[in-house]
């Protein structure tokens, strides 16, 4: 709608724009003319009176074509508004949505289904279409999409927690204790129910590093790199683990989602460094192969 809105707004706005220029041009250029024919008449008419009905027509013509440019431009002015409101609107619904173009029709009908169904009966287009889009988008991305994400947990929160931007913090850190990350969806619905915008969702999110912007696994590794741990070699350790779990460079946690793999700061026990915490459980004194073993472990037990 964005797309099918905005994109003529702005071609009617820089239509209308270069037609007011291109009339402001215009009358610049023939009001000396125009004040040059009236100075000649004038001077006919003292000299002669029968040219006072042409002084008269002129003066007609002229007051003539200056009620019509008023006209016009006060038509620009509206045209002009309506269509920088409209395509400001248009674009702030598209950057809401991530920037992201919307999906064509094609992936419309390839997504359907079920995120169309699961939209409420009451919700409006915005709503459905928004929903759709990110479902779309987590999907493509291997994330968990709207239909795995009971939102009335959003809902229920909102309720508690408040509506306004003090509620920020407090929702994030219910939805992420929820779903153990911030899906889309769930941060969409706040912003549909609150008066929290996605910029301000953004900022408070990417602030605190409690907060994780995807899905993380069942099970966390830390690895400490605090100063001791970093020394004795934390960053192998990190590297080979990661290798292991076939973690890619720009991922944090492995394929079947059974391990995510943090950096962490010092955990406290630089006797031991280096340093692994697999959820509660601490192994020191590790060597690259030693970390692996131990994770190996922990897999075989909890796995
Ligand atoms: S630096 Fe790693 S435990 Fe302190």
């Amino acid at each position: 709608m964005a797309c099918v809105l905005g994109l003529p707004a702005a071609g009617v706005l820089t239509v209308v724009v270069w037609w007011s220029v291109a009339d402001y041009l215009e009358a610049r250029r023939t009001a000396p003319l125009d004040r040059q024919r009236i100075e000649e008449l004038i001077e006919k008419a003292r000299a002669d009176s029968s040219w006072k009905p042409a002084l008269e027509a002129e003066y007609e013509r002229q007051k003539q074509v200056s009620l019509e440019r008023d006209a016009r431009r006060v038509r620009y002015a509206y045209v002009i508004l309506v269509s920088s409101v409209t395509f400001l609107v248009c674009a702030k619904w598209f950057v809401s949505l991530g920037g992201e173009r919307p999906p064509d029709l094609e992936e419309i009908r390839q997504h359907r289904g079920d995120s169309v169904a699961h939209a409420p009966k009451h919700a409006g287009w915005r709503t459905r279409w928004a929903r759709l889009w990110s479902t779309s988008r987590a999907r493509r991305n291997g994330h968990p999409v709207a239909d795995e994400i009971d939102l009335r947990f959003v809902d229920r929160i909102v309720e508690e927690e408040g509506r306004g931007i003090e509620a920020a913090i407090p929702i994030l850190q219910r939805i992420q204790r929820h779903y153990r990350y911030l899906p889309d969806e769930a941060l969409r619905r706040v912003c549909e129910l609150t008066e929290i915008t996605p910029a301000q969702i953004a900022g408070v999110s990417s602030f605190y590093a409690q907060f994780r912007r995807s899905p993380v696994g069942r099970h966390i590794i830390k690895v400490c790199h605090g100063t001791a741990c970093h020394v004795a070699g934390a960053r192998e350790i990190t590297e080979e683990i990661r290798r292991r779990l076939n973690i890619a460079p720009d991922a944090d946690t492995d394929a079947d989602r059974f391990f995510t793999v943090d950096e962490v700061a010092c955990l406290g026990c630089c006797s031991l460094a280096p340093v692994i915490m697999i959820d509660e459980t601490t192994a020191g004194k590790l060597t690259p192969v030693t970390a692996c073993e131990a994770i190996e472990a922990f897999r075989a037990e909890h796995g």
